[in-house]
């Protein structure tokens, strides 16, 4: 199965709306030769409508960093899957580790935000990944087992064709700590084997699973060629488009 990698910037609460706007004006210009290689960026939700703008058209595509899972209503601060697919958003982040952490978002929040994601055609890329507590008691492939379950929960393999999983370990966000290769290619496969066995071989052959968490432009090439590694979610050296452009180019 040829899939193609998708290098996705998550920016973060990063950026007011004129410095993602220069920051995707330059994005563009330096990725306009790129090929086989999707490229994302997630702006705050207050530069999404300008970025928009700007991305229209280009080889970047848009994605926000999380929405609610209710269509509308009197849900104060809270953004819904439609009002984004009007702003131009292609892929939605759910599930990020630092919402799980500081925003308490938990599995069965997740599962309905993935809905409605799917449910207007957006893409979702759902973040899993283990801390490094858990990874030391060895529970690594039981909670990315249960976020993975649970996360897509009545979900059937033809919803979930547009899929995009995200393995995060926490300790390698942010941190500068990458994980070792083949740390990632044992979670890699393991996650491709589970949605196997979850859904179907279709999906699991099919689906895109990225690798995240201090990736930058001196370990990208390394991580993206491990095998089941298909593409990247990336934080700090997405704010830079001179970096970013530096990972998305990792195989040249
Ligand atoms: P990082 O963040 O690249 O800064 O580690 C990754 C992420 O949070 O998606």
């Amino acid at each position: 199965m040829n899939r193609t990698p998708l290098i996705a910037g998550n920016w973060k609460m990063y950026k007011t709306g004129p410095e993602a706007v220069e920051s995707a004006k330059e994005l563009v210009l330096l990725c306009a030769d790129i090929q086989d290689v999707e490229i994302m960026i997630a702006p705050t939700f207050l530069a999404i409508s300008q970025v928009s703008k700007v991305v229209k058209g280009t080889r970047v595509t848009l994605g926000a960093q999380n929405l609610y899972f209710e269509k509308e209503g009197a849900f104060t601060g809270e953004i819904s899957a439609e009002m984004l697919r009007d702003a131009g958003v292609e892929y939605a982040i759910i599930g990020h580790s630092e919402r799980r952490q500081f925003f308490g978002e938990t599995d069965t929040s997740i599962c309905r935000k993935i809905k409605a994601a799917i449910e207007v055609g957006l893409k979702p890329i759902l973040c899993i990944g283990e801390s490094e507590s858990q990874r030391d008691e060895e529970k690594t492939f039981s909670v990315l087992d249960k976020q993975v379950s649970d996360g897509l929960k009545g979900l059937g393999s033809d919803e979930l064709s547009q899929l995009v999983l995200a393995y995060e370990p926490i300790w390698a966000i942010g941190t500068g700590k990458t994980a070792g290769v083949g740390q990632v290619r044992q979670v890699h496969q393991y996650l491709r084997s589970l949605l196997e066995n979850l859904f179907s071989s279709n999906l699991s052959d099919q689906t895109r699973i990225l690798y995240g968490g201090s990736v930058k432009p001196e370990n990208a090439k390394a991580l993206m060629g491990i095998e089941d590694v298909d593409g990247a979610l990336v934080g700090g050296a997405s704010l830079d488009a001179n970096k970013f452009i530096n990972i998305i180019k990792y195989n040249s």
